[in-house]
């Protein structure tokens, strides 16, 4: 989704700009932009397209040089993908105002038409293109500095922003807002920059604050003030990034989605070791007492994409483990469908970004109506963790490929520990037991890594199958969610059309759409449902289907139909939907390469999906 950073300071702005604008490219976009205060005034260079094509245009208006600017990836909501609805966006009839924005304003057609009244002529089909207009007009002819009238201005309006503003007024500084959508500001030596996101400040400083809703905030070389909605300075705490520039290369990889493919083992172990001590599993910190969790009548896993397919396990695994009543929902359905909650349930709310609007705005109708949330998220004092009533970290480290991985890993794995603490707060697991979860739990890791070690078969039947128009994904139970995942995978970094089915349900439509040469991939990781499981390969197989099988090692069924059986390490049964996803993982993204696709940054999509 789109991207901000700014800089002022002592040096040129361009090159820190555009490092910052590349480091943002992978949230997803669709368009780039740029404005510097240059000896020609504020200038403006957007383009639609990649980052690249804004250097070159950067390169032929002579690479102008300026000590402060903003800059932008968009990724459309309001208008297509154009040079001219790129932002930034320049407010008033002489263009002294440049604004960037995240996010969407709601009564942007409103505004429009009051400030087409006033003389105001729109450019482009943005609604950010009024919040420049209409800081251009509360500002003209007034002896305010820009940071009363942007406070003014974002009072009118409706909607998310992260807004970077800056004007001819004053041209060391740049003026920034945010309300349901994340912006920090990174703090230098005699510079300081804005950005929605850590990997665009790291090269720089590593510390950083962190912008609140309806705060607004001048930054200068010098010095950072930050203001509430009622104008006063508030005092706001300094954060340190705690991982390394490294960690958001490629580290010779050729995408950052195999390097986060590799890095599982790592994720869970980090995810599950500091929450393991002396044999017990330890959540008293994320608010999960022993008493609370006794005390639940219901659990709402709440989630999206990824995120709600590792919920989808969880929810499995904590009905198995716990007998209490589970959900999982989508985020954006759960909003708006008059869900029932009461103060005895825990919400478990999934992100790995912590900024996913509608899962935040799900959390906050969980908490409105009593329940205790709990939130499942990866990026440290992202919205979702800071507003949670409790957080469970996963320590996958920043996720940059587009398409989740790690983060999905570490989810299970957070997912995994909750079910086992709740089984034993209501006295369904036994000290032995604990052990025992604890053991496997730990071993997890070692089990993903074993599970890598298919890599060159996976590479192999993505060229196989590669040219296959149509993918279908079949499991039961836990194999379904994983299929579920699997599928999303494929799909969305591939755009190969895909779909995942419980495998009993396939006969009762989805079978009519097999023929000779579909691809299906069968999961079948729980031994009581392999027969089961078979019957369904062979009702495909008889009917076309060339079935890829992903199966354990005890797996003993007849898979005399399957071109290719994947045998999984030994791990215990509810916790394969982590390693079942280990070959699949590997499968979309050696067919994405096969088919050339950007794997890390797949069309259309966006790491961080900050508007519903
Ligand atoms: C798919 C993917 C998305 C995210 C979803 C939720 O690979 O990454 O489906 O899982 O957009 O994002 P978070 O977890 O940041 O809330």
């Amino acid at each position: 989704m789109c991207g901000i950073v700014g800089f002022t300071g002592q040096v040129n702005a361009l090159p820190i700009l555009m490092k910052g604008l590349y480091s943002l490219e992978y949230r997803g976009y669709d368009s780039a932009g740029i404005a510097a205060f240059t000896g020609h005034g504020l200038e403006v260079v957007k383009t639609k397209g990649r980052i690249v094509n804004l250097e070159e245009k950067i390169r032929e208006a002579g690479n102008p040089y300026s000590t402060c600017g903003i800059g932008h990836t968009r990724w459309a909501t309001h208008g297509s993908p154009s040079d001219r609805n790129s932002h930034p966006h320049l407010g008033g009839p002489d263009g002294k105002v440049a604004v960037v924005h995240n996010g969407i304003i709601e009564n942007y057609l409103f505004l429009r038409q009051q400030l087409e009244k006033h003389g105001y002529v729109f450019q482009s089909e943005t609604d950010t293109e009024t919040v420049a207009h209409l800081i251009d007009y509360l500002h003209t002819g007034r002896q305010e500095d820009l940071a009363q009238t942007v406070l003014k201005a974002v009072g009118l309006l409706r909607g998310s922003y992260a807004l970077g503003v800056v004007s001819m007024a004053d041209q060391q500084e740049i003026v920034a807002a945010r309300r349901d959508n994340p912006l920090i500001i990174g703090l230098g030596e005699g510079e300081n920059m804005i950005a929605s996101d850590i990997t665009a400040i790291i090269s720089r400083t590593r510390k950083y604050i962190i912008l609140d809703d309806n705060e607004v905030a001048v930054v200068r070389p010098d010095r950072v003030t930050v203001y509430n909605q009622l104008g006063d300075v508030v005092d706001k705490p300094v954060q340190e990034v705690s991982w390394d520039l490294s960690a958001a290369e490629k580290g010779g990889y050729a995408h950052f989605m195999l390097k986060e493919i590799m890095e599982q083992p790592r994720a869970v172990s980090d995810t599950v070791r500091p929450r393991i001590q002396d044999g017990h599993i330890m959540l008293e910190d994320s608010g999960l007492t022993d008493e609370r969790l006794r005390s639940i009548e219901h659990i709402h896993i709440i989630a999206c994409g990824s995120a709600l397919h590792a919920g989808m396990v969880g929810r499995a695994v904590i009905e198995d483990l716990c007998r209490v009543r589970c959900e999982a929902t989508v985020a954006s359905e759960f909003r708006y469908s008059n869900p029932i909650i009461s103060e005895k349930d825990l919400c478990i709310v999934i992100s790995q970004s912590g900024e996913t609007a509608d899962s935040l705005a799900a959390m906050r109708q969980a908490q409105a109506a009593g329940a205790f949330t709990v939130a499942i998220v990866n990026v440290v004092s992202s919205s979702i963790a800071r507003e949670a009533d409790g957080v469970l970290y996963t320590w996958a480290g920043p996720e940059i490929a587009v398409a989740t991985t790690k983060g999905y890993s570490a989810q299970l794995a957070a997912l995994y520990l909750i079910a086992a603490r709740t089984a034993l707060a209501r006295g369904l697991l036994g000290a032995d037991q604990e052990a025992e979860i604890c053991r496997d739990l730990l071993a997890l890791p070692e089990g993903i890594r074993q599970a890598l070690d298919c890599v060159k078969t996976m590479q192999c039947l993505a060229s196989l199958y590669s040219n296959r128009s149509s993918v279908f994904y079949l499991g039961r139970g836990l194999d379904y969610a994983a299929g579920m995942e699997a599928s999303l995978k494929l799909k969305e970094i591939s755009y190969v059309h895909s779909e995942a089915y419980a495998a009993g349900e396939l006969k009762h439509g989805t079978i009519s759409l097999i023929e000779e040469g579909t691809l299906v991939v069968a999961l079948a990781t729980q031994e009581r449902l392999f027969e089961k499981t078979v019957s369904n390969i062979r009702e495909v197989a008889s009917r076309g289907a060339e079935v890829i099988l992903v199966t354990t090692d005890e797996f003993d069924g007849d898979a005399s139909v399957c071109k290719s059986i994947i045998r999984l390490p030994t791990c215990p049964e509810r916790f394969s939907a982590s390693l079942s996803i280990i070959p699949l993982q590997l499968l979309a993204y050696y067919i994405a390469v096969e088919r050339s696709c950007d794997v890390d940054k797949p069309r259309n999509l966006a790491k961080s999906v900050t508007v519903e």
